[in-house]
Formats: C-alpha cells, sequence, structure tokens
C-alpha cells in the first residue's frame, strides 16, 4: 500500500512559512503584501476557490483584495480593473480565476498582468523565464510549484537518472510541470491527448503527474510497482450513495487501485489542492519582497 501524502499539512508547513515571511515583510517595509484576486461570472467551482484564496491571504496577514464581477463584464472593464492594480503598490499580485466567460478574451487579459504581478506565473515573460531554466528571478505557477514540492519531498531536490510522465500539456500546469521535472534533471515524457500507448508510456514512469481533467482515467494497470503518482486532478462525480443530488471530487487517478501499486501518492481531495492554495501566498510574498526591496525566501 502506497504512502499517502497529507497535502493539507504540507501546505500548512507552508502557510506558517509565509506567514513569518509576510510579518517580517511588514516590520521592515511598513507596507503587508498585496493579493488582488479578480472572478468574473457565476461559475460555483471559481467562486469555492477563489473564496478560499481570500480567506488564506488574510489569515497570512496580507492586505487582501477580491473583486466579484458579473458575468457581462466587458473586456474594456476588466483590462481597466487589471490596469489599475499593475499601477497600486499596495498590491504586489494579481490573480484573475480562470476559466473567464467565453466573450472575454482571457490572453488578453493575462499578458496585460505585469509580471512582477503575475502570481499565476502565466505571463509570457514568467513562462520563458522557467523554460529557459531561471527559477530565481520569475515567478512560478502554484499548481506545479506546490506539486514540485511534494516531489521533493519523496525524491529530493535532484531527479537525475528518474522518469517522469506530465499527462496534460495546459500553459496553467502541464507546460511548467514539465519544466520544472525537467530542471531538476528527471527524463521528462509530456503526454496528453493525442499520446498513443499512454498505459505503457505511463507504466515506465517513477513520477507521474495526472493534469487531464478526466475522472480516474490513470489506473492501476498504468502504474510502476513504487512509483511516486501526483493526482493534480479535481473532477466532481454524482454521488448516490451518499443521498438524492449528493456529489464528490475525485482526481485523474483512481485512487484506491493505484494507491495499492504506487509507491506514493497523492488523494484527491487533500492533496496538490492546499498546495496550489499555499504556493498562490508563497508567490505573493516573493512578489512583495521584490518590491519593497527585500530579498525573497526560497521555497
Ligand atoms: N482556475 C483553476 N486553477 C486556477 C489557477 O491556479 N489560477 C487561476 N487564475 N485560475 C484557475
Amino acid at each position: 500500500m502506497a504512502r499517502v501524502i497529507d497535502g493539507k499539512s504540507a501546505a500548512a508547513s507552508v502557510i506558517e512559512v509565509v506567514k513569518a515571511e509576510a510579518a517580517r515583510i511588514a516590520s521592515e517595509t511598513g507596507t503587508k503584501p498585496g493579493l488582488a484576486v479578480i472572478i468574473v461570472g457565476d461559475d460555483p467551482a471559481s467562486h469555492a476557490y477563489v473564496a478560499a484564496k481570500s480567506r488564506m491571504a488574510k489569515e497570512c496577514g496580507f492586505h487582501s483584495v477580491q473583486h466579484t464581477l458579473p458575468a457581462e463584464t466587458s473586456q474594456e472593464m476588466l483590462n481597466g480593473l487589471v490596469g489599475a492594480h499593475n499601477a497600486d503598490p499596495s498590491i504586489h499580485g494579481i490573480l484573475v480565476q480562470l476559466p473567464l466567460p467565453k466573450h472575454l478574451d482571457s490572453d488578453v487579459v493575462i499578458q496585460s498582468i505585469r509580471p512582477d504581478k503575475d502570481v499565476d506565473g502565466l505571463h509570457v515573460t514568467n513562462a520563458g523565464k522557467l523554460a529557459v531554466g531561471d527559477l530565481d528571478t520569475g515567478l512560478i505557477s502554484c499548481t506545479p510549484a506546490g506539486a514540485m514540492l511534494l516531489v521533493r519531498s519523496v525524491h529530493g531536490d535532484d531527479l537525475s537518472g528518474l522518469n517522469a510522465i506530465v499527462i496534460g500539456r495546459s500553459n496553467l500546469v502541464g507546460k511548467p510541470m514539465g519544466q520544472l521535472l525537467l530542471n531538476a534533471n528527471a527524463t521528462v515524457i509530456m503526454a496528453h491527448s493525442r499520446t498513443k500507448q499512454l498505459a505503457a508510456l505511463t507504466r515506465t514512469a517513477d513520477i507521474v503527474v495526472a493534469a487531464i481533467g478526466r475522472a480516474e482515467m490513470v489506473n492501476a494497470g498504468w502504474i510502476r510497482p513504487g512509483a511516486t503518482v501526483i493526482d493534480v486532478g479535481i473532477n466532481r462525480l454524482p454521488a448516490p450513495e451518499k443521498g438524492d443530488g449528493k456529489s464528490k471530487l475525485v482526481g485523474d487517478v483512481a485512487f484506491s487501485e493505484a494507491a495499492r501499486i504506487a509507491g506514493t501518492i497523492t488523494p484527491v481531495p487533500g492533496g496538490v489542492g492546499p498546495m496550489t492554495i499555499a504556493m498562490l501566498m508563497v508567490n505573493t510574498v516573493i512578489a512583495a519582497a521584490r518590491a519593497t526591496g527585500l530579498r525573497p525566501l526560497d521555497f
């Protein structure tokens, strides 16, 4: 039976460091780290994530601002709000929750965020720094950064000789995850929906990162015995066994069967999810330290 990583407890340790760092920044510069979160529309899951982010920002002692905009918000209005936060010295991090309603161009919005305030790591400047191996001067997307901390907790900082597979090639998760693993000397397969022989390729991997967005797709037969399995998926499935109309969250990995084969595995919920929020707080204190002339912590 695999060791199950407790993402909540790993995230709580990160948050303790963030709180101390926020207090140091405030006492040395008189400025609290400032995080602005913008959400457009009324997708319930996005609202739940954003509420958790704003709550955690307050708990960390940040200046926390949340903008909840109606679904019919115009591109001009959204661009204007991002522009105002770009210019506001009390804000060090800006996050626009994705996905945006269809009439809005998310790429235009994201690329308009100042790279030094882009705590999602989605700006081409930050994505490019990661791609060229500069992990020190940009900001790294929160979910892969958190998943990488979990990988390092199992394998250490140097993944030389280990095979990794990332299933999913999104800009938010798959691509930056591949870059982080490669940077740590893993041999990386970037797999996606058009990949053939996905099960056989996955079975070659010592480290599997599942970020596909398909409930329980990775099953026990895909896992190499002893592998480390990091499940980034969050999928809601009906759960009639819990009562009428009830649902449950599952990952992209069929957890109970995969846990019989893997060496280490993350659960859903309670694995990568809490780490994502913790790393958003990390990115905000890093951005705030840089903006106020302090040396940011290494995480
Ligand atoms: N939607 C789901 N995950 C994320 C995330 O990490 N950042 C943003 N901005 N939107 C998301």
